[in-house]
């Protein structure tokens, strides 16, 4: 088998988290993610004494590579089988722990984070609804005088394999994203050659914000301090940093 259609989100995570590579739970190549974690480490400030959530924390690397300048770090993601492989690949983190949750509910108490890191994960929500749960979640999690980073917010529809590898790979080349491009036509021809079980073929497409739209519900959920900035790799993406 080469060529899989997945049928929902949490399959989709499900399946990834099963994948000999535990990178690919971030969704893309370790080379990109690594990049992605070092725009982030320079885009927040973190200090010894911090608090930090990683909420969709994919392969867990982000936290891996700040846990030694931070006082703990919670990583959360939807199902139990990504937090089991999580922490079989962390374990030896001492000062970071991994949750299921999800954007909208964490079990934790208000104020317990001084820095928030939302990555690449608005774009699986379901709707603008949603999206603004999990803004007042932030809000409430977050510690006075604390960060939300809600990083890589789509805001121009972005065509998913759904349709076909072909136009998502059209796509991410019209806008620019050659690496993006060249991650997804490696994994389709190691796929149809036989060599990885791999097409992530989801039949979602990605909620797509303005940034009218992220400020507005950012302000209603309790933001005062909305700073927005383009993802460094992507000219379809935006990041906030949210007080
Ligand atoms: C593309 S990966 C990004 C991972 C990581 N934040 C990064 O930037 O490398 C998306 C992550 O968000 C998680 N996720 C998706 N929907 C979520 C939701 N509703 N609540 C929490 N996490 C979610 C996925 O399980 C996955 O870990």
């Amino acid at each position: 088998m080469a060529l899989i259609r997945l049928k929902s989100r949490r399959e989709e995570f499900e399946w990834q988290a099963k994948q000999p590579d535990q990178h690919m739970m971030a969704g893309r190549s370790v080379e990109l993610t690594a990049a992605v974690n070092l725009a982030i480490k320079e885009a927040i400030s973190v200090s010894l004494g911090s608090r930090l959530l990683d909420l969709g924390c994919g392969d867990g690397s982000l936290l891996e590579l700040l846990a030694p300048q931070i006082a703990q770090g919670l990583g959360v993601v939807p199902t139990v089988i990504q937090v089991n492989r999580l922490r079989e690949t962390h374990g030896q983190l001492a000062n970071v722990s991994f949750a299921v949750g999800a954007a909208d509910h964490v079990d934790a108490l208000e104020g317990t984070f001084d820095v928030i890191v939302c990555n690449s994960v608005f774009h699986y929500l379901s709707n603008a609804d949603e999206a603004f749960a999990a803004l007042l979640e932030m809000r409430r999690l977050l510690a006075p005088g604390g960060l939300a980073f809600v990083g890589e917010v789509a805001s121009q529809k972005e065509i998913r394999q759904s349709h076909s590898p072909v136009t998502y790979v059209a796509f991410l080349v019209r806008n620019g994203r050659m690496r993006d491009a060249a991650y997804i036509v490696r994994q389709v021809v190691l796929a149809a050659a036989g060599c990885r079980d791999y097409v992530w073929l989801s039949p979602f497409e990605d909620l797509c914000l303005t940034q009218d739209e992220m400020t507005t519900l950012a302000r209603h959920a309790g933001f005062t301090d909305v700073l927005i900035s383009p993802t460094p790799r992507y000219s379809t993406r935006f990041d906030y940093q949210l007080r």
